[in-house]
Protein backbone atom coordinates (compact mmCIF):
# COMPACT_ATOMS: atom_id res chain seq x y z
CA UNK A 1 0.00 0.00 0.00
CA UNK A 2 1.18 3.43 -0.83
CA UNK A 3 1.13 6.16 1.84
CA UNK A 4 -2.04 8.00 0.39
CA UNK A 5 -3.92 4.60 0.48
CA UNK A 6 -2.62 3.90 4.04
CA UNK A 7 -4.19 7.74 5.27
CA UNK A 8 -6.95 6.78 2.92
CA UNK A 9 -8.26 3.66 4.93
CA UNK A 10 -7.31 5.86 8.27
CA UNK A 11 -10.00 8.95 7.10
CA UNK A 12 -12.61 6.08 6.67
CA UNK A 13 -12.14 4.41 9.59
CA UNK A 14 -12.69 7.73 11.24
CA UNK A 15 -10.87 7.04 14.45
CA UNK A 16 -10.68 10.06 16.38
CA UNK A 17 -7.61 10.40 18.97
CA UNK A 18 -7.76 8.39 21.69
CA UNK A 19 -5.42 10.81 23.67
CA UNK A 20 -8.08 12.80 24.50
CA UNK A 21 -8.63 15.86 22.32
CA UNK A 22 -10.85 13.25 19.39
CA UNK A 23 -8.57 14.85 16.70
CA UNK A 24 -9.61 12.79 13.61
CA UNK A 25 -6.24 10.76 13.02
CA UNK A 26 -6.64 10.84 9.21
CA UNK A 27 -6.61 14.39 9.07
CA UNK A 28 -3.53 14.52 11.33
CA UNK A 29 -1.84 12.51 8.85
CA UNK A 30 -2.92 13.70 5.62
CA UNK A 31 -1.31 16.87 6.78
CA UNK A 32 1.75 15.81 8.23
CA UNK A 33 1.94 14.51 4.39
CA UNK A 34 0.89 17.22 3.24
CA UNK A 35 4.22 18.86 4.28
CA UNK A 36 7.52 18.30 2.46
CA UNK A 37 10.24 19.03 4.62
CA UNK A 38 12.43 16.03 6.12
CA UNK A 39 13.20 14.35 7.99
CA UNK A 40 9.53 13.83 10.20
CA UNK A 41 9.44 12.68 13.99
CA UNK A 42 6.82 9.73 15.05
CA UNK A 43 6.47 10.55 18.61
CA UNK A 44 4.31 8.32 20.89
CA UNK A 45 2.24 9.93 23.88
CA UNK A 46 2.26 7.50 26.47
CA UNK A 47 2.61 9.75 29.41
CA UNK A 48 -0.63 8.98 30.52
CA UNK A 49 -0.96 11.34 33.74
CA UNK A 50 -4.71 11.41 33.50
CA UNK A 51 -5.71 10.44 36.91
CA UNK A 52 -8.62 7.21 35.85
CA UNK A 53 -6.53 6.33 33.45
CA UNK A 54 -4.15 3.53 32.56
CA UNK A 55 -5.20 1.83 29.59
CA UNK A 56 -2.46 2.75 27.64
CA UNK A 57 -0.37 1.38 29.95
CA UNK A 58 -2.96 -1.97 29.71
CA UNK A 59 -2.09 -2.01 25.96
CA UNK A 60 1.85 -1.97 26.95
CA UNK A 61 2.12 -4.07 29.30
CA UNK A 62 0.19 -6.83 27.46
CA UNK A 63 0.73 -5.91 23.63
CA UNK A 64 3.35 -3.71 22.99
CA UNK A 65 3.68 -5.25 19.19
CA UNK A 66 0.51 -3.45 18.37
CA UNK A 67 1.92 0.04 19.12
CA UNK A 68 5.26 -0.56 17.72
CA UNK A 69 3.58 -1.75 14.48
CA UNK A 70 1.24 1.16 14.53
CA UNK A 71 4.72 3.43 14.91
CA UNK A 72 6.21 1.55 12.22
CA UNK A 73 3.67 1.69 9.73
CA UNK A 74 3.56 5.75 10.40
CA UNK A 75 7.26 5.53 9.76
CA UNK A 76 7.06 3.93 6.47
CA UNK A 77 3.62 6.65 5.37
CA UNK A 78 6.11 9.58 6.52
CA UNK A 79 9.23 8.27 5.13
CA UNK A 80 10.54 8.59 9.32
CA UNK A 81 13.57 6.51 10.45
CA UNK A 82 13.17 7.18 13.97
CA UNK A 83 9.86 6.96 17.08
CA UNK A 84 10.10 8.14 20.34
CA UNK A 85 7.68 6.54 23.02
CA UNK A 86 7.26 9.04 25.42
CA UNK A 87 6.51 7.02 28.51
CA UNK A 88 5.37 8.54 32.29
CA UNK A 89 7.78 8.50 34.51
CA UNK A 90 5.92 6.32 37.14
CA UNK A 91 5.71 3.74 34.65
CA UNK A 92 9.20 2.12 35.14
CA UNK A 93 7.82 -1.57 35.26
CA UNK A 94 5.96 -0.73 31.64
CA UNK A 95 8.98 1.06 30.42
CA UNK A 96 11.66 -2.02 30.87
CA UNK A 97 8.73 -4.62 29.65
CA UNK A 98 8.18 -1.74 26.35
CA UNK A 99 12.14 -1.99 26.24
CA UNK A 100 12.48 -5.67 26.13
CA UNK A 101 9.57 -5.97 23.19
CA UNK A 102 11.62 -3.50 21.05
CA UNK A 103 14.66 -5.25 21.72
CA UNK A 104 12.61 -8.45 20.12
CA UNK A 105 11.15 -6.46 17.46
CA UNK A 106 14.94 -5.92 16.28
CA UNK A 107 15.83 -9.22 16.73
CA UNK A 108 13.11 -9.98 14.97
CA UNK A 109 14.33 -7.65 12.27
CA UNK A 110 10.86 -5.92 12.62
CA UNK A 111 12.56 -2.69 13.63
CA UNK A 112 15.95 -1.51 12.94
CA UNK A 113 17.56 -1.64 10.02
CA UNK A 114 16.26 -2.89 6.86
CA UNK A 115 13.27 -4.08 8.03
CA UNK A 116 12.33 -7.51 6.50
CA UNK A 117 15.16 -7.42 4.60
CA UNK A 118 13.81 -4.33 2.61
CA UNK A 119 15.44 -0.77 2.13
CA UNK A 120 13.24 0.38 4.90
CA UNK A 121 14.87 1.52 8.35
CA UNK A 122 12.98 2.35 11.44
CA UNK A 123 13.99 2.57 15.29
CA UNK A 124 12.07 3.19 18.42
CA UNK A 125 13.45 5.08 21.39
CA UNK A 126 12.22 5.40 24.20
CA UNK A 127 11.97 8.59 26.84
CA UNK A 128 10.82 8.75 30.14
CA UNK A 129 8.85 11.50 32.24
CA UNK A 130 9.20 12.41 35.42
CA UNK A 131 6.21 12.71 36.61
CA UNK A 132 4.69 15.97 35.05
CA UNK A 133 0.92 15.77 33.99
CA UNK A 134 1.55 18.87 31.86
CA UNK A 135 4.67 17.16 29.65
CA UNK A 136 1.06 14.85 28.59
CA UNK A 137 0.35 18.22 26.38
CA UNK A 138 1.94 17.46 23.29
CA UNK A 139 4.14 20.62 22.61
CA UNK A 140 5.21 20.05 26.71
CA UNK A 141 5.49 16.84 25.34
CA UNK A 142 8.17 17.47 22.89
CA UNK A 143 10.08 20.28 24.40
CA UNK A 144 10.78 17.34 27.80
CA UNK A 145 11.93 14.37 25.06
CA UNK A 146 14.46 17.55 23.48
CA UNK A 147 15.39 17.77 27.39
CA UNK A 148 13.91 21.31 27.82
CA UNK A 149 12.09 22.48 30.56
CA UNK A 150 8.84 20.54 30.25
CA UNK A 151 6.43 23.70 29.34
CA UNK A 152 4.02 24.19 26.52
CA UNK A 153 4.94 25.78 23.76
CA UNK A 154 2.99 28.99 22.33
CA UNK A 155 1.04 27.39 18.63
CA UNK A 156 0.99 28.29 15.77
CA UNK A 157 3.64 27.09 14.63
CA UNK A 158 2.15 23.94 14.72
CA UNK A 159 3.88 20.55 15.44
CA UNK A 160 3.33 19.09 12.21
CA UNK A 161 5.41 21.94 11.18
CA UNK A 162 7.57 22.70 13.74
CA UNK A 163 8.05 20.00 15.98
CA UNK A 164 10.47 18.08 17.58
CA UNK A 165 13.99 19.29 16.99
CA UNK A 166 12.40 21.85 15.22
CA UNK A 167 11.03 18.90 12.56
CA UNK A 168 7.50 18.55 10.99
CA UNK A 169 6.15 15.63 13.96
CA UNK A 170 3.29 13.37 14.12
CA UNK A 171 2.22 12.69 17.79
CA UNK A 172 0.03 10.03 18.86
CA UNK A 173 -1.60 8.45 21.75
CA UNK A 174 -0.44 5.10 22.20
CA UNK A 175 -4.47 3.69 21.54
CA UNK A 176 -4.23 5.71 18.39
CA UNK A 177 -1.31 4.12 17.35
CA UNK A 178 -2.09 0.82 18.14
CA UNK A 179 -5.59 0.52 16.02
CA UNK A 180 -3.30 1.19 13.40
CA UNK A 181 -2.34 -2.43 12.51
CA UNK A 182 -6.24 -3.40 12.49
CA UNK A 183 -7.19 -0.18 10.50
CA UNK A 184 -4.58 -1.28 7.80
CA UNK A 185 -5.28 -5.17 7.72
CA UNK A 186 -9.03 -4.41 7.73
CA UNK A 187 -9.50 -1.68 6.20
CA UNK A 188 -10.92 1.91 7.04
CA UNK A 189 -14.54 1.03 5.88
CA UNK A 190 -14.42 -2.65 8.18
CA UNK A 191 -13.00 -0.39 11.26
CA UNK A 192 -15.90 2.10 11.01
CA UNK A 193 -18.46 -0.66 11.15
CA UNK A 194 -17.23 -1.63 14.11
CA UNK A 195 -17.72 1.64 15.94
CA UNK A 196 -19.87 4.30 15.83
CA UNK A 197 -21.41 5.85 12.10
CA UNK A 198 -19.03 9.10 13.10
CA UNK A 199 -16.35 7.65 15.02
CA UNK A 200 -15.03 3.97 13.94
CA UNK A 201 -13.76 1.08 15.92
CA UNK A 202 -13.44 0.36 19.72
CA UNK A 203 -12.55 2.74 22.70
CA UNK A 204 -10.67 1.31 25.87
CA UNK A 205 -12.46 2.49 29.00
CA UNK A 206 -11.35 2.77 32.22
CA UNK A 207 -13.93 1.72 35.20
CA UNK A 208 -12.31 3.33 38.37
CA UNK A 209 -13.80 4.29 41.83
CA UNK A 210 -16.92 2.90 43.65
CA UNK A 211 -17.54 -0.15 41.04
CA UNK A 212 -17.60 -3.20 41.55
CA UNK A 213 -15.46 -4.36 38.83
CA UNK A 214 -13.05 -1.47 37.89
CA UNK A 215 -10.66 -2.14 35.01
CA UNK A 216 -9.84 -1.51 31.35
CA UNK A 217 -12.90 -2.84 29.21
CA UNK A 218 -12.58 -2.75 25.70
CA UNK A 219 -16.52 -1.92 24.07
CA UNK A 220 -17.26 -0.77 20.24
CA UNK A 221 -18.08 2.79 20.09
CA UNK A 222 -21.65 3.38 20.47
CA UNK A 223 -22.51 -0.33 22.08
CA UNK A 224 -23.06 0.62 25.37
CA UNK A 225 -25.02 3.27 27.40
CA UNK A 226 -22.99 4.83 30.56
CA UNK A 227 -25.45 2.82 32.60
CA UNK A 228 -24.18 -0.30 31.06
CA UNK A 229 -20.70 0.45 31.30
CA UNK A 230 -21.28 1.27 35.03
CA UNK A 231 -24.32 -1.99 35.85
CA UNK A 232 -23.62 -4.55 32.74
CA UNK A 233 -22.43 -7.67 34.88
CA UNK A 234 -19.70 -8.06 32.10
CA UNK A 235 -18.13 -4.82 32.25
CA UNK A 236 -18.44 -2.61 35.73
CA UNK A 237 -21.13 -5.19 37.45
CA UNK A 238 -22.88 -2.39 39.43
CA UNK A 239 -21.67 -0.83 42.64
CA UNK A 240 -18.81 -2.29 44.68
CA UNK A 241 -19.95 -3.87 47.63
CA UNK A 242 -20.50 -2.21 50.93
CA UNK A 243 -21.02 0.89 48.67
CA UNK A 244 -24.23 2.96 47.98
CA UNK A 245 -26.23 4.60 45.75
CA UNK A 246 -24.08 5.87 42.61
CA UNK A 247 -24.53 9.66 42.58
CA UNK A 248 -22.18 10.68 39.61
CA UNK A 249 -19.88 9.44 36.98
CA UNK A 250 -16.90 11.58 36.32
CA UNK A 251 -15.91 11.29 32.62
CA UNK A 252 -12.73 11.26 30.69
CA UNK A 253 -9.93 12.51 33.09
CA UNK A 254 -9.90 15.21 35.77
CA UNK A 255 -10.34 17.94 33.14
CA UNK A 256 -13.35 16.15 31.95
CA UNK A 257 -17.29 17.07 33.25
CA UNK A 258 -19.05 15.04 35.94
CA UNK A 259 -22.76 13.31 35.08
CA UNK A 260 -25.67 13.13 36.84
CA UNK A 261 -27.14 9.72 37.25
CA UNK A 262 -30.01 11.34 34.51
CA UNK A 263 -27.55 10.98 31.90
CA UNK A 264 -26.62 7.52 32.41
CA UNK A 265 -29.09 6.44 29.49
CA UNK A 266 -26.23 8.03 26.80
CA UNK A 267 -24.46 6.26 24.36
CA UNK A 268 -21.24 6.15 24.94
CA UNK A 269 -20.14 7.33 21.34
CA UNK A 270 -17.70 11.08 20.95
CA UNK A 271 -21.06 11.91 19.21
CA UNK A 272 -23.61 11.16 22.03
CA UNK A 273 -21.85 12.06 24.74
CA UNK A 274 -20.81 15.50 23.11
CA UNK A 275 -24.74 15.93 22.89
CA UNK A 276 -24.70 15.90 26.45
CA UNK A 277 -22.20 18.04 27.17
CA UNK A 278 -20.31 15.12 28.43
CA UNK A 279 -16.99 13.60 26.95
CA UNK A 280 -15.04 10.43 25.90
CA UNK A 281 -11.95 11.93 26.86
CA UNK A 282 -9.54 9.63 27.75
CA UNK A 283 -11.68 7.06 28.50
CA UNK A 284 -11.69 7.45 32.27
CA UNK A 285 -14.93 6.56 34.12
CA UNK A 286 -14.63 7.73 37.77
CA UNK A 287 -17.91 5.87 39.68
CA UNK A 288 -18.94 7.41 43.00
CA UNK A 289 -21.43 6.75 45.25
CA UNK A 290 -24.18 8.95 47.33
CA UNK A 291 -21.44 9.47 50.36
CA UNK A 292 -19.11 11.51 48.27
CA UNK A 293 -19.56 15.14 48.39
CA UNK A 294 -19.40 16.76 45.45
CA UNK A 295 -17.40 20.19 46.79
CA UNK A 296 -14.91 17.47 48.56
CA UNK A 297 -14.40 16.08 45.22
CA UNK A 298 -14.60 19.26 43.26
CA UNK A 299 -11.64 20.35 46.32
CA UNK A 300 -9.26 17.51 45.38
CA UNK A 301 -9.40 17.99 41.64
CA UNK A 302 -8.75 21.68 42.08
CA UNK A 303 -5.99 20.20 44.38
CA UNK A 304 -4.17 18.24 41.58
CA UNK A 305 -4.77 20.97 38.98
CA UNK A 306 -2.62 23.70 41.65
CA UNK A 307 0.04 20.38 41.95
CA UNK A 308 0.64 20.09 37.75
CA UNK A 309 -0.05 23.65 36.84
CA UNK A 310 3.64 24.50 35.14
CA UNK A 311 3.36 27.79 35.90
CA UNK A 312 3.58 29.48 33.22
CA UNK A 313 0.89 31.77 32.71
CA UNK A 314 -1.05 33.17 35.53
CA UNK A 315 -4.78 32.50 34.86
CA UNK A 316 -3.73 28.80 35.16
CA UNK A 317 -1.16 29.52 38.24
CA UNK A 318 -2.71 31.79 40.55
CA UNK A 319 -6.50 30.65 39.50
CA UNK A 320 -6.27 27.38 40.56
CA UNK A 321 -5.32 28.48 43.94
CA UNK A 322 -7.85 30.90 44.14
CA UNK A 323 -10.71 28.44 43.31
CA UNK A 324 -9.36 25.51 45.61
CA UNK A 325 -9.46 28.78 48.07
CA UNK A 326 -13.11 29.49 47.54
CA UNK A 327 -14.13 25.81 47.75
CA UNK A 328 -12.38 25.48 50.85
CA UNK A 329 -14.18 28.61 52.41
CA UNK A 330 -17.35 27.51 51.28
CA UNK A 331 -16.99 23.85 53.24
CA UNK A 332 -15.82 25.53 56.48
CA UNK A 333 -19.53 25.39 58.65
CA UNK A 334 -20.71 28.74 60.10
CA UNK A 335 -18.83 30.29 56.94
CA UNK A 336 -20.82 32.33 54.58
CA UNK A 337 -20.15 31.90 50.91
CA UNK A 338 -22.43 34.55 50.29
CA UNK A 339 -21.44 36.43 47.16
CA UNK A 340 -18.25 33.71 46.36
CA UNK A 341 -19.94 31.98 43.52
CA UNK A 342 -20.15 35.31 41.48
CA UNK A 343 -16.16 35.56 41.82
CA UNK A 344 -16.04 31.51 41.62
CA UNK A 345 -17.63 31.97 38.03
CA UNK A 346 -15.52 34.89 36.91
CA UNK A 347 -12.93 32.87 38.33
CA UNK A 348 -13.56 29.93 35.31
CA UNK A 349 -14.31 32.04 32.83
CA UNK A 350 -10.73 33.75 33.14
CA UNK A 351 -9.09 30.58 33.13
CA UNK A 352 -10.79 28.44 30.58
CA UNK A 353 -10.29 31.41 28.12
CA UNK A 354 -6.76 32.94 29.28
CA UNK A 355 -5.25 30.41 30.10
CA UNK A 356 -1.78 29.33 27.96
CA UNK A 357 -2.44 25.30 27.47
CA UNK A 358 -5.19 22.90 27.42
CA UNK A 359 -4.23 21.95 31.02
CA UNK A 360 -5.26 25.61 32.99
CA UNK A 361 -8.27 25.73 30.05
CA UNK A 362 -9.79 22.40 30.87
CA UNK A 363 -9.18 22.62 34.74
CA UNK A 364 -12.76 24.12 35.44
CA UNK A 365 -14.84 21.65 33.52
CA UNK A 366 -15.46 19.69 36.21
CA UNK A 367 -16.29 22.12 38.54
CA UNK A 368 -18.90 23.93 36.16
CA UNK A 369 -20.42 20.72 35.42
CA UNK A 370 -20.11 19.60 38.60
CA UNK A 371 -22.10 22.74 39.84
CA UNK A 372 -24.38 22.86 37.51
CA UNK A 373 -25.36 18.95 38.18
CA UNK A 374 -25.37 19.74 41.70
CA UNK A 375 -26.21 23.24 42.01
CA UNK A 376 -28.14 23.06 45.53
CA UNK A 377 -24.99 20.77 46.97
CA UNK A 378 -23.06 24.24 46.14
CA UNK A 379 -25.89 26.28 47.03
CA UNK A 380 -26.56 25.20 49.94
CA UNK A 381 -22.67 25.17 51.22
CA UNK A 382 -22.26 28.83 49.85
CA UNK A 383 -25.28 30.05 51.85
CA UNK A 384 -25.31 28.09 55.14
CA UNK A 385 -24.05 30.60 57.44
CA UNK A 386 -24.26 27.27 59.67
CA UNK A 387 -22.77 23.51 60.05
CA UNK A 388 -24.85 22.11 56.86
CA UNK A 389 -21.46 20.68 55.85
CA UNK A 390 -22.76 17.74 57.96
CA UNK A 391 -25.12 16.81 55.37
CA UNK A 392 -23.34 16.35 52.46
CA UNK A 393 -20.35 15.16 54.58
CA UNK A 394 -20.99 13.58 58.10
CA UNK A 395 -17.06 13.67 58.58
CA UNK A 396 -16.92 17.05 58.40
CA UNK A 397 -19.24 18.15 61.08
CA UNK A 398 -17.65 15.71 63.52
CA UNK A 399 -14.03 17.18 62.57
CA UNK A 400 -15.92 20.93 63.07
CA UNK A 401 -16.74 20.07 66.67
CA UNK A 402 -13.05 18.63 67.66
CA UNK A 403 -10.86 21.39 68.87
CA UNK A 404 -8.80 23.85 66.38
CA UNK A 405 -10.80 22.88 63.46
CA UNK A 406 -10.52 25.81 61.00
CA UNK A 407 -13.45 27.73 61.27
CA UNK A 408 -14.17 27.22 64.73
CA UNK A 409 -14.75 30.53 66.85
CA UNK A 410 -16.04 31.90 62.99
CA UNK A 411 -12.10 32.18 62.17
CA UNK A 412 -11.36 31.09 58.61
CA UNK A 413 -9.01 28.34 57.95
CA UNK A 414 -7.07 30.38 55.22
CA UNK A 415 -5.67 33.77 54.69
CA UNK A 416 -8.15 36.22 54.23
CA UNK A 417 -10.70 38.60 55.84
CA UNK A 418 -13.10 37.81 58.83
CA UNK A 419 -16.02 35.21 58.70
CA UNK A 420 -18.44 37.11 60.17
CA UNK A 421 -18.43 35.65 63.38
CA UNK A 422 -20.73 33.03 63.09
CA UNK A 423 -19.60 30.15 65.37
CA UNK A 424 -19.33 26.99 63.93
CA UNK A 425 -21.64 25.04 66.87
CA UNK A 426 -24.38 27.34 66.21
CA UNK A 427 -26.93 25.13 64.91
CA UNK A 428 -29.15 27.01 62.11
CA UNK A 429 -31.39 25.37 59.57
CA UNK A 430 -30.16 25.35 56.14
CA UNK A 431 -32.30 28.22 54.08
CA UNK A 432 -33.89 26.24 51.67
CA UNK A 433 -32.89 25.88 48.11
CA UNK A 434 -34.35 27.49 45.13
CA UNK A 435 -33.03 29.51 42.39
CA UNK A 436 -30.73 32.41 43.67
CA UNK A 437 -29.17 35.19 42.15
CA UNK A 438 -26.23 34.14 43.76
CA UNK A 439 -26.05 31.47 41.21
CA UNK A 440 -24.04 33.12 38.30
CA UNK A 441 -25.38 32.42 34.71
CA UNK A 442 -22.74 30.08 33.31
CA UNK A 443 -24.12 27.17 35.70
CA UNK A 444 -28.00 28.00 34.90
CA UNK A 445 -27.51 27.81 31.42
CA UNK A 446 -23.98 25.94 30.93
CA UNK A 447 -22.34 28.21 28.56
CA UNK A 448 -19.74 30.98 29.34
CA UNK A 449 -20.61 34.67 28.35
CA UNK A 450 -17.91 36.36 26.83
CA UNK A 451 -14.91 37.29 29.18
CA UNK A 452 -14.72 40.91 29.67
CA UNK A 453 -13.39 42.85 27.47
CA UNK A 454 -11.03 44.19 30.09
CA UNK A 455 -8.12 41.38 30.48
CA UNK A 456 -5.98 43.74 33.41
CA UNK A 457 -9.33 43.37 35.52
CA UNK A 458 -9.66 39.94 34.87
CA UNK A 459 -5.43 39.72 36.25
CA UNK A 460 -5.83 41.46 39.20
CA UNK A 461 -8.89 39.78 40.23
CA UNK A 462 -6.63 36.74 40.07
CA UNK A 463 -3.92 38.51 42.02
CA UNK A 464 -6.13 39.56 44.70
CA UNK A 465 -7.57 36.15 45.19
CA UNK A 466 -4.64 34.48 45.30
CA UNK A 467 -2.83 36.82 47.71
C1 LIG B 1 -2.56 18.92 30.14
C2 LIG B 1 -2.69 17.90 29.07
C3 LIG B 1 -2.33 16.58 29.32
C4 LIG B 1 -2.44 15.63 28.31
N1 LIG B 1 -2.06 14.36 28.59
C5 LIG B 1 -2.10 13.43 27.59
C6 LIG B 1 -1.64 12.10 27.84
O1 LIG B 1 -1.22 11.76 28.94
N2 LIG B 1 -1.69 11.23 26.80
C7 LIG B 1 -2.15 11.59 25.56
O2 LIG B 1 -2.14 10.78 24.65
N3 LIG B 1 -2.60 12.83 25.32
C8 LIG B 1 -2.58 13.75 26.30
N4 LIG B 1 -2.99 15.02 26.03
C9 LIG B 1 -3.45 15.34 24.65
C10 LIG B 1 -2.24 15.60 23.76
O3 LIG B 1 -1.86 16.95 23.87
C11 LIG B 1 -2.51 15.30 22.28
O4 LIG B 1 -3.73 15.86 21.92
C12 LIG B 1 -2.56 13.83 21.98
O5 LIG B 1 -1.41 13.16 22.44
C13 LIG B 1 -2.65 13.63 20.49
O6 LIG B 1 -2.79 12.28 20.19
P1 LIG B 1 -4.13 11.69 19.54
O7 LIG B 1 -4.50 12.61 18.41
O8 LIG B 1 -3.77 10.33 19.09
O9 LIG B 1 -5.16 11.72 20.61
C14 LIG B 1 -2.92 15.99 27.02
C15 LIG B 1 -3.31 17.32 26.78
C16 LIG B 1 -3.21 18.25 27.80
C17 LIG B 1 -3.62 19.65 27.50
S1 LIG C 1 -2.27 26.73 31.50
FE1 LIG C 1 -0.39 27.96 31.75
S2 LIG C 1 0.43 27.56 33.80
FE2 LIG C 1 -1.16 26.03 33.33
S3 LIG C 1 0.02 24.30 32.62
FE3 LIG C 1 -0.61 25.45 30.80
S4 LIG C 1 1.05 26.90 30.40
FE4 LIG C 1 1.37 26.06 32.46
Amino acid sequence: MTPREIIAERKDAKLLGRGGAAYPAGNKWEQLLGIHETPKHIVCNADEGEPGTFKDRFIMERNPFMLLEGMTIAGLVFGATEGHVYVRGEYRSVQRGLMKAVESARKANVLGDGILGSAFSFDVKLVSGAGAYVCGENSALLNSTQGLAGKPRIKPPHLAEVGLFGLPTLVNNVESFANVPAIVSMGGKAFLDIGHPESGGTKLVCLSGHVARPGVYEVPLGSVTLREAVFDPELGGGMAEGRGKLKFLHLGGQSGPIARTDLLDTVYSYADLRKARLTVGSGAVVVMDETVSVLDYLSAVSRFFIRESCGKCTPCRLGNGAVLKILEDLAVPGVSGRGKLKTLDELCRVMTMGSFCGLGRAATVALVSGWKAFPDEIERYAMHDSPAAGRFAPWRAEAAARPGFPGQDGRRPLRGKGSGGVPATAARTPPKCGPSSEVPEIVRSGTHPPLSSDFYHNVILLYRLAV
